[in-house]
């Protein structure tokens, strides 16, 4: 592999260049790193590679003029990399096709970055290693060259390590024990010392799949896993945010169709699907609110027949699904149940899709953290405002960039049980 990193600080890699495998891997030619500064190829007598940017603000802009005179000094540059926060995230991926690229330029900017149009007129690919802002792209720049040179072939001592580790396989990777067996009272799991092969293999993968579980959710998504894997994700025992989360679903005060406030009647299907939903995604209970005498009664009844009675016998998933329901005539009531079942009041959560919210659905999952959240959902027209003012947060329409957000509330809730929960709480 052949890196040409373009920085203002050479130096800055010194350490990094003479250490461990990278010095081996330097000296036996595996990796060839060398350096152009922008300053050399600066055209004033004070070697400036920077100006102040247009249109005010703080820093300065490192010079098109320069710094491209730098790039153009580059022999065969092959993929050309900018470092910078608005780059694409670097992951094991990207790591992976850098690396099969064999010849890179870094680009290191210093201040408050390079001037676009290097960008435009270079098609440089934009790399990111976090959100989160560092002084230059050196640093970046080295998580880059440690983790594409050590993908390289020869670079570590045994071919295949570099591939085992975390995020390899989309996994984060088992924890690693070396002796003593027993320290401070803590002993290494029974297996690794077996002796049996295929156990510490099972067990290794099944780490693997709890510690990703645990810490990186989001990964699972991407993870070759196969059906063994999915058998053990599911004997796992998970934080269950959705264990705190209760459905309300508000049939008064919502707005009319005049736009006034009132109450409206129940629909079977609304109750009948979000059960399921709420079900299917691990919630507390679903109260529904519903202040009118006879629509009460139909709830009740049709509970009773879904829950005991020949709708039971005929379907017990149903059965097992409406058992999540309740009935209560106000808000204020369904508030009160909660309080009363998790000793804690819950956070109020509303929904709307009238574009009134400003709380990110993500916020949701934050509060789950800290205790219990009614989430509201309203029939009708949507919840009256009244309801809204009163509410801890008011949710972002769950399609807040784009103008047409008519969706019926049962498709709505379920969209929204997976916009907090996914597949992993
Ligand atoms: N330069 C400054 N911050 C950076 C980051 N997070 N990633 C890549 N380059 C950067």
């Amino acid at each position: 592999m052949h890196v040409t990193i373009v920085t203002l600080f050479p130096e800055y890699f010194d350490s990094v260049m003479s250490t461990a495998l990278m010095a081996k891997a330097l000296e036996r030619g595996v990796v060839r790193v060398d350096f152009v500064d922008p300053r050399d190829f600066a055209e004033d007598r004070h070697r400036t590679v920077d100006d102040k940017p247009y249109g005010g603000g703080p820093g300065m802009v490192m010079r098109p003029d320069v710094v491209g005179r730098a790039l153009e000094s580059v022999e065969s540059p092959g993929l050309m990399v900018q470092l910078t926060p608005r780059g694409r995230p670097l992951d094991q991926s990207l790591a992976r096709d850098l690396a099969a690229a064999g010849r890179l330029t870094l680009v290191c900017g210093r201040y408050e970055g390079i001037d676009a149009r290097v960008e435009a007129a270079w098609d440089l690919l934009n790399v990111s290693v976090g959100d989160f802002v560092l002084s230059g792209g050196e640093a970046a720049a080295l998580c880059l060259l440690e983790a594409t040179a050590r993908l390289t072939p020869g670079f570590m001592g045994h071919e295949d390590s570099g591939e085992e580790e975390s995020f390899s396989a989309g996994l984060l990777e088992y924890p690693q024990y070396t002796r003593p067996e027993e320290w401070n009272g803590r002993r290494v799991p029974r297996v690794l010392t077996s002796g049996d092969h295929g156990r510490i293999q099972a067990w290794r993968r099944e780490e693997s799949l709890r510690q990703t579980l645990a810490r990186r959710p989001d990964l699972l998504q991407g993870a070759g896993l196969d059906r063994g894997d999915v058998e053990a994700l599911r004997r796992i025992a998970r934080h269950r945010l959705g264990r705190g989360l209760w459905l309300c679903l508000v049939h008064w005060p919502v707005l009319l169709k005049d736009g006034r406030p009132g109450a409206v009647s129940l629909t079977n299907l609304d109750i009948h699907d979000m059960s399921r939903v709420s079900r299917s995604y691990g919630l507390a209970g679903v109260v529904v609110v519903q202040p009118l005498a006879d629509q009460r009664e139909l709830l009740d009844s049709l509970l009773a027949h879904w829950r005991e009675g020949a709708g039971a016998r005929a379907n017990p998933d149903r059965a097992e699904a409406l058992s999540l329901v309740r009935g209560a005539s106000t808000l204020e009531e369904a508030v009160a149940y909660v309080t009363e079942q998790t000793g804690v009041r819950p956070g109020i959560a509303a929904t709307t899709a009238r574009g009134a919210g400003d709380t990110a659905w993500v916020e949701v999952r934050q509060w789950l953290e800290r205790g219990p959240v009614l989430l509201l959902a309203g029939t009708g027209h949507g919840l009256a405002p009244e309801v809204l003012d009163a509410a801890d947060g008011v949710l972002r329409p769950l399609r807040y960039m784009d103008g047409y957000n008519h969706m019926p509330v049962r498709s709505a809730v379920a969209i929204a049980l997976d916009r907090i929960l996914g597949d992993a709480y």
